[in-house]
């Protein structure tokens, strides 16, 4: 048939189904027309070399593309580079069936937002959701259709540098957060020119590698598995993500890219997750340094018959799906489910409507660092920046006579973070310096960076102490370089790098009285056990964008009240890591009246809880909770549980608050964490006024995970409404 018969007749019917949403008829009438060679094809998606984030196994072979032998390409990126691609396969191959184009669209495409841990310390999935709408429309806009993000990985090690990307420790935020980027990323149609699908990666349990060292090994509990680690790719997929991308990690002694019981029998079976599986950067190739795979060939087999859909990179689907479906060793069923799922998603995105939608060049020029993208950019990272100290109350800064100080101060590249996609990191982030200089109007402000981020060479010391001597007070900007987290960038140490810490220390003993300000940019929980003791106030800024120093420089001088809390716990010092609240109570519980005594689970050279908690952060406003209740009822005919606070803003300054609802099932046929995040509200409280903020929860949400069975089970149940993690739970109720 000719293709051109073939595409009016599917694209008359595309524009019908598309009120539909079901495409089953599009793609079984396409499916009957393909070879195996043509639905091999899409299963095979190689890298466009634009952005090289793994080792390289092959170029574009254009060759490849017209012979059908390629369904879809990562980095790749322009309106008119995606258009050209595009039109090799559209015009060039026998179906003319269009490309899929992916790209890391993790916390922004061009106009860049705080790194993820910094969007999740916001608290404010809908905000998040806002950063997620607008990246979608950027890329979307260099003809993108696909981000691999979110990134759902729970992370409790420092030490590892991927701890950039996610949500941080805890399982109710990340699901709220993973929500979130999907419903921004996707909107509410995939075909629109301004959505593109969302990718939950990376499946499963990455964030537990062993001593925080990237792609380590993974082992724990299929209850810990259940209860910890697969809840956040659950409440993607239930919001709706249409892919998942496999991790590089073994998870208890199988490899995740080849792993039948959780792509198969868990993803598939249990949740009945009917969208595109795509493997990590070659990492079906690496399950034979696993000792998994004997060679390329078993890779293959082992991974598509755990129903991965589609290589990314390795090369091993389109070399041997063919021979090991003639072997048997493999069915043509299998590859018809996989060709399926690829090519239900090419027709939600609207690519057989109109192949060159997402390439347009007008659109892309009018998108790109839109201002209303900006805006939002500059918002999230005003809500994503944690005021971890404030002694003395020396935040906002009064005085403009300020010395500014630090090898981040006037930086403009690490601020936007790691994986940071097209950001430019060559002038158009908002540095700290420019920041401050626009706000304050002084145009000569300019930094001192004292030292560099990673160097034992103090010769610049000099000039930061005299410039900290003439001013009345001091803002130092230390931390990392953006590449110093992300992918394999662990680290053993978690202090700040190089002698920034004796810099800082050095500019405290000359100026002991003289107010200074710590700000951090960091990817990860940092040790400043140290800093925090010489500095007056201390922000956390993380990487924070495109907008940060702007931001910034609102926090520093009052105009922007910091609202963000932990998403992820800071601990006393590397040792003591994993340190997280959920953790178990053990059976020698530290005492904290006693915390060093009677043969109880502590560190005896440190204090036993982390430096800051999970949930932790300060505001210029003051918020006083009282009134703490629950009201059991049934509404609809389901037991509902209904708790309220009264939240009080006893200062001058109006602010929001995040207001938090731990739980503890005291008593359980399997141990529970001495607390849980259930339920979290941030409000915007005027000054001096008071707010009712309640959350209702069902019987299921007390409910676990144990054997691979979910329970509810009754019992005694402790509880409060909080700021943040380190309240005491001295409330309590029983579930029948
Ligand atoms: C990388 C990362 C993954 C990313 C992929 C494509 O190795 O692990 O997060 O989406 O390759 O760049």
């Amino acid at each position: 048939m000719k293709k051109s018969l073939l595409l009016i007749g599917l694209l008359s019917s595309v524009s019908f189904a598309q009120q539909q949403k079901d495409y089953t008829k599009q793609v079984d009438s396409l499916m009957q027309l393909m070879t195996i060679e043509e639905k091999i094809g899409q299963t095979v998606q190689f890298s466009g070399g634009w952005d090289v984030t793994g080792p390289t196994v092959s170029d574009v072979n254009e060759d490849l593309v017209k012979q059908g032998q390629i369904g879809s390409f990562l980095n790749l990126v322009t309106a008119k580079a995606t258009k050209d691609i595009q039109k090799l396969a559209v015009e060039g191959t026998r179906l003319g069936i269009p490309l899929l184009i992916g790209y890391d669209v993790i916390h922004g495409y061009k106009t860049i937002f705080p790194i993820n841990l910094g969007l999740s310390s916001s608290w404010n999935p809908q905000l998040v959701q806002l950063t997620a709408e607008k990246a979608a429309e950027e890329a979307a806009a260099e003809g993108i259709h696909w981000t691999f993000s979110p990134m759902v990985d729970i992370a409790r090690d420092p030490r590892w540098g991927r701890i950039s990307e996610g949500s941080g420790e805890d399982v109710y935020l990340g699901k709220k957060m993973a929500e979130a980027y999907v419903r921004g990323y996707q909107g509410d149609d995939l075909s629109l020119p301004t959505t593109i699908a969302a990718c939950m990666k990376h499946y499963i349990g990455y964030g537990a590698a062993l001593a925080g060292r990237d792609y380590n090994t993974v082992d724990m509990g299929d209850n810990e598995l259940r209860n910890t680690y697969l809840p956040p790719f659950k409440a993607g997929i239930d919001a709706g993500a249409r892919t998942l991308m496999t991790s590089f990690n073994v998870i208890n002694d199988v490899p995740a890219s080849g792993n039948k019981y959780t792509l198969k029998d868990i993803l598939r079976d249990e949740w009945g997750f009917e969208g595109l599986v795509v493997s990590d950067y070659t990492s079906i190739n690496e399950m034979i340094p696993h000792g998994y795979a004997a060679d390329g060939k078993d890779a293959a087999q082992k991974s598509f018959s755990a129903t991965l859909d589609m290589d990314m990179m390795g090369d091993l689907y389109r070399s041997y799906l063919k021979e090991l479906i003639e072997e048997g060793a493999l069915s043509i069923e299998l590859l018809d489910d996989s060709v399926r799922r690829i090519l239900t998603l090419k027709f939600e995105l609207g690519l057989f409507e109109d192949p060159y939608r997402y390439s347009d060049l007008d659109r892309e020029a009018e998108t790109i660092y839109r201002s209303d993208i900006l805006e939002a950019a500059v918002e999230a990272a005003r809500q994503s920046i944690v005021l971890l100290q404030n002694n003395k109350a020396v935040l906002p800064l009064k005085t403009s006579n300020i010395a500014l100080i630090g090898p981040l101060a006037d930086d403009q590249s690490s601020i936007i973070g790691d994986w940071a996609a097209k950001g430019d990191r060559k002038g158009k982030a908002i540095s700290v310096q420019e920041g401050l200089s626009e706000l304050l109007q002084l145009p000569n402000l300019k930094a001192v960076q004292g030292t560099k981020i990673e160097t034992s060479d103090s010769s610049g010391f000099k000039a930061a102490l005299k410039a900290a001597k003439k001013a009345e007070a001091i803002v130092m900007v230390l931390g990392e370089d953006s590449n110093m987290s992300g992918e394999a960038a662990s680290r053993s140490s978690i202090n700040l790098p190089g002698n920034q810490s004796d810099l800082l220390a050095e500019i405290r003993k000359h100026n002991p009285n003289k107010p200074l300000v710590l700000v951090l940019m960091n990817g990860r929980p940092l040790d400043i056990t140290a800093e925090v003791k010489n500095a007056d106030a201390v922000l956390e800024a993380w990487f924070p964008g495109t907008m940060g120093g702007q931001a910034i420089a609102e926090i520093i001088y009052g105009k922007t009240n910091p609202s963000a809390k932990l998403a992820i716990s800071f601990p006393v010092n590397v040792g003591q890591v994993p340190v997280f609240y959920s953790n178990k109570t053990t059976g020698r519980p530290m005492n904290p009246k006693n915390p060093k005594g009677d043969y109880r689970s502590f560190y005896q050279d440190i204090p036993n809880k982390p430096l800051f908690s999970f949930g932790y952060g300060l505001s210029y406003s003051k918020f006083e909770y009282s009134n703490v209740t629950l009201d059991k009822k049934v509404e609809n005919g389901v037991e509902v549980l209904d708790f309220s606070v009264s939240v009080k803003n006893t200062s001058k300054i109006d602010g929001y608050e995040i207001v938090q609802l731990y739980i503890q099932d005291v008593a359980a046929s399997i141990t529970r964490p001495a607390k849980e995040l259930k339920g979290f509200e941030k409000v915007w409280i005027k000054a001096g006024e008071e707010q009712t903020v309640r959350f209702k929860l069902t019987r299921e949400d007390l409910g676990f995970w144990n054997q691979g069975e979910f329970k509810v089970e009754a019992g005694t149940f402790k509880f409060n409404i909080a700021p943040n993690s380190d309240a005491d739970l001295t409330n309590s109720f029983t579930l029948e």
